[in-house]
């Protein structure tokens, strides 16, 4: 197991939440300052790295994270596609890997979902509704883009914004008098920072490269 992490984007929510996680893992996390020499000085200490602040910090990190040859696990969501291929090109030196939802669950719903979408294809109508708290900066979430984009089918997506919710994905699928749907509820961000700790130590075995939470899941039956 890790012993000590980086974090970027303390005292965040998602940031709470996994330095929490990981002082009852007995993990050591030291929060990591926004300036690129401070980073850099206090990612030494550090084996690997977890990026839950915004896309221009994601990228300060990648930069310090690729030069320091420390794995980075990417949690923050809202990047562009330019912030994007600038990223990628980071995972040349080093391990990258970038899911918008560290959820478990989430990573069940999207195979649950690609599953669905094969078998109930023909007249069925595919749809995503997706629930986080008030303020969240980026509409869609990552989630539901990310669930959306695995399919060529037409899946609008409707966002609400309520409360202090920490994420909740529902896909529907209907047509021919029926209706299914699938629901991924986070109640509590200790199922984000469950997940991206994990992550975070499979990822200090990997060879440079950009990953998904697939990847990781999938190692699991290997
Ligand atoms: N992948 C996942 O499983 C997952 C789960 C939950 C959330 N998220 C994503 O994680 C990100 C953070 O979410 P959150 O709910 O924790 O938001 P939050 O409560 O607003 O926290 C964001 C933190 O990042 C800091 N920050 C902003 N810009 C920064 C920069 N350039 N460099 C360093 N720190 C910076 C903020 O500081 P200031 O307040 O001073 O600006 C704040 O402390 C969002 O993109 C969210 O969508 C991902």
């Amino acid at each position: 197991m890790i012993t000590h992490l980086g974090i970027l984007g303390y005292p965040g929510r998602l940031a709470r939440a996994i330095c929490e996680a990981a002082a009852q893992r007995g993990q050591l996390v030291t929060v990591l300052p926004r300036d690129p020499e401070g980073m850099m000085r206090a990612l030494r200490c550090c084996e690997s790295v977890i990026d839950a602040s915004a896309p221009e910090g994601t990228l300060a990190l990648a930069h310090v994270a690729a030069e320091s040859k420390k794995p980075l696990i990417i949690a923050t969501t809202g990047h562009s596609q330019g912030q994007l291929a600038q990223l990628k090109t980071f995972s040349h030196a080093i391990p990258i890997l970038k899911s918008p939802n560290f959820a478990l669950g989430a990573v069940v719903l999207q195979q649950l979902m690609t599953q669905a979408c094969t078998l109930l294809e023909d007249g069925y109508e595919l749809s995503l509704m997706e629930m986080h708290r008030q303020g969240k900066k980026d509409s869609p979430s990552g989630t539901a883009l990310a669930l959306a984009e695995q399919t060529d089918r037409p899946c609008p997506i409707t966002s609400l914004r309520l409360a202090d919710n920490p994420g909740e994905h529902t896909v529907y699928l209907a047509g021919h008098g029926e209706r299914i749907q699938l629901t991924h509820v986070c109640y509590d961000r200790k199922a984000y920072a469950y997940g991206a700790l994990r992550a975070a130590h499979w990822l200090t075995k990997q060879a440079p490269g950009w990953y998904s939470m697939e990847d990781f899941i999938t190692s699991f039956s290997r």
